[in-house]
């Protein structure tokens, strides 16, 4: 049987960057915090920490954020930079300003290149990161890239080998999937997640890549009406494709 997770109700909302303790005393004394259409007036008091939280209580009348586990699923568009602390316009940014103030903090799972679009997956659920992103998970990642050069039709056996090796590289990479679009463009699948691994292994084959853009995770694929700069919530059925590999799209 598993435990209900509970947590006082300050220190819940405090980690969700509602405001300090005592702010959030306050806010439950004057009943602005609501759960199951009762106010909360004990800021000490505890509750139970459950996914449908969101849908049950409100602050000032509003839905509460995801509670803590949130997983989140955005559409990264080119110009932002995977980092919490780089200059210039970061991937959080595009999130509500509460939410950066979150504790435990919402991170990317892996990063995209500040030049490359796509699904770009976020959580504050340190383990998950790390299973998603762990060499041995094998979670096939697919990107759209766009050529300078013509492809030569050499790419695929060169991709599929496992041997090929990136410069200033020992250790071949593992076998990646490729499939031509058309001439300057292709998808490559790959299942690791190397420094700039995919410009890196065009240029390996003496092409490179002008425009990069990952559209699938796992069994997860970036979905059609998800705009660039946008994200959502991801559902609990979407993280299982995630984590199931993509079986049908992962080489090797
Ligand atoms: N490979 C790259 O070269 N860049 C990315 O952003 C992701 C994979």
């Amino acid at each position: 049987m598993t435990r209900a997770v509970t947590a006082r109700l300050d220190r819940l909302l405090g980690n969700m960057g509602y405001g300090s303790r005592r702010e959030i005393a306050t806010l439950a004394k004057a009943g602005r915090i609501v759960l199951d259409g009762v106010a909360l007036r004990d800021a000490d008091r505890r509750i139970g920490v459950t996914a449908d939280l969101a849908r049950r209580m409100t602050v000032d009348g509003e839905a509460l954020d995801p509670p803590p586990g949130l997983v989140l699923m955005l559409h990264k568009p080119l110009g932002v930079t995977c980092s919490h602390k780089e200059a210039g316009p970061l991937v959080y940014g595009l999130l509500p300003p509460r939410w950066r103030r979150r504790e435990p903090a919402i991170s990317t799972v892996g990063r995209l290149d500040k030049a490359t679009s796509g699904l770009l997956l976020l959580t504050d659920d340190g383990e998950l990161l790390h299973r998603i992103i762990a060499p041995r998970s094998r979670i096939a990642k697919r990107y759209r890239a766009t050529l300078a050069r013509p492809l030569e039709g050499h790419e695929a056996a060169a991709f599929a080998s496992g041997t090929l090796v990136l410069e200033g590289e020992a250790a071949p990479l593992l076998p990646a999937a490729f499939e031509r679009v058309s001439e300057r463009v292709a998808l490559l699948t790959v299942v690791e997640g190397r420094y700039h691994q995919v410009r890196r292994m065009f240029s390996a084959v003496g092409n490179h890549v002008t425009e990069l853009h990952r559209e699938g995770i796992g069994g997860l694929a970036l979905p059609d009406d998800l705009a660039a700069g946008s994200y959502r919530v991801l559902g609990a059925d979407e993280l299982g494709r995630v984590l199931a590999r993509g079986e049908e799209a992962a080489p090797g």
